[in-house]
């Protein structure tokens, strides 16, 4: 981070909650400032094999066989730099520059590739309005980035200027719009289920304090105002091929794999942390497995691209540069 980045805010004001509610880049602030410290935990992100492998098989299965690694590789809205950093263990790219409209998050994402030894500088950025010069970098990457961005065509564009002509741009893990209807209909019975049931007498162990739960109802508040949108993939398309972009391609995964995985995250939110052992990650993870070799193996056969739940696309930027 340069020393005029501005610094993370994780306490927000009531009032600053409030002027929120009407300003989007602000909620993208206060919301991710406020949840980085405790991100990855709520997340399950690590930095070892299972989500290197979960990194790096999003990227393969929209880039395909390409040569490796990049050069210099891009982060936009890393969070906590589950993306990159992990693209970059896997070999993907040498060196990395993370950057995110939360500065809490840059902050986390830098502290994380220091852990890991990665070759990793970050800055306070908009996706709108990219701080590096034209022509920067061999590859740009996001993941569930591009659904908080207000004007995605400004942000795709931006992309296509600091990248080098003929490199690329990845992002992954955005919810299509059908995904997005079905996810937050079964996360939202998950939610009123876990939290009636967990009132009754002998079950009331498994009830978070009261405040945690009336905490995540107004995180929920303004989860509203930071996700502002869902995708077609062919729109999407569309969208990059207007902001400059060339060799466009679209893939999305995950219909059963979502459908277990909304509903675990969030009674996982809904219930104490200790309650659930390794017994429950084992369950998780293994049925999230199972459930994507469905995804993958039969339902793609013969369900429409837009039912499953996350969208990624690539292009890149043409080679002569324009
Ligand atoms: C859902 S989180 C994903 C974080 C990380 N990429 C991951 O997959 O774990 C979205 C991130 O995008 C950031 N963000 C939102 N709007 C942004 C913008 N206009 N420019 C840059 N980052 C933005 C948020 O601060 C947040 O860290």
């Amino acid at each position: 981070m340069t020393t005029t980045d501005p610094a993370p805010h994780p306490h927000a004001t009531a009032d600053e909650v409030q002027a929120a509610l009407q300003d989007t880049k602000l909620a993208q602030v206060l919301y991710h400032d406020w949840e980085a410290e405790t991100y990855d935990d709520k997340w399950s992100i690590s930095y070892d094999e299972r989500c290197i492998d979960y990194a790096r098989g999003r990227f393969d299965a929209i880039v395909g066989d390409e040569p490796l690694p990049y050069g210099r590789a891009l982060e936009l809205g890393c969070g906590t730099g589950f993306f990159l950093l992990n693209l970059m263990q896997s070999g993907v790219a040498e060196t990395g520059s993370v950057t995110d409209l939360s500065p809490g998050m840059v902050k986390v994402a830098l502290r994380n590739a220091q852990n890991l030894g990665l070759q990793v500088d970050g800055r306070v950025a908009d996706a709108e309005t990219i701080p590096y010069d034209d022509n920067t970098f061999d590859l740009v990457v996001g993941h569930a980035v591009l659904h908080h961005i207000p004007d995605v065509q400004q942000a795709l564009a931006e992309v296509l200027r600091v990248l080098k002509p003929g490199g690329r741009f990845v992002f992954a893990g955005e919810p299509s719009t059908i995904g997005d209807f079905y996810a937050r209909w079964v996360s939202r019975a998950t939610w009123a289920a876990t939290t009636t049931v967990t009132r009754w007498g002998p079950l009331q162990s498994w009830r978070r304090p009261q405040e945690e739960l009336d905490e995540s109802s107004r995180a929920a508040a303004l989860e509203a105002v930071v996700d502002i949108h869902t995708f077609d993939p062919a729109d999407l398309a569309d969208t990059a091929r207007r902001a400059g972009a060339v060799h466009v391609e679209t893939a999305t995964e995950e219909l059963a794999a979502a459908l277990l995985g909304w509903p675990v995250r969030t009674f996982e939110a809904a219930v104490p942390p200790e309650k659930l052992g390794w017994g429950w990650a084992r369950f998780a993870f293994g049925g999230w497995r199972r459930l994507s070799w469905l995804d993958d193996h039969v339902l793609h056969r013969v369900v429409p691209q837009k039912f499953f739940y996350n969208v990624m696309i690539t292009g890149t930027k043409s080679a002569a540069g324009a």
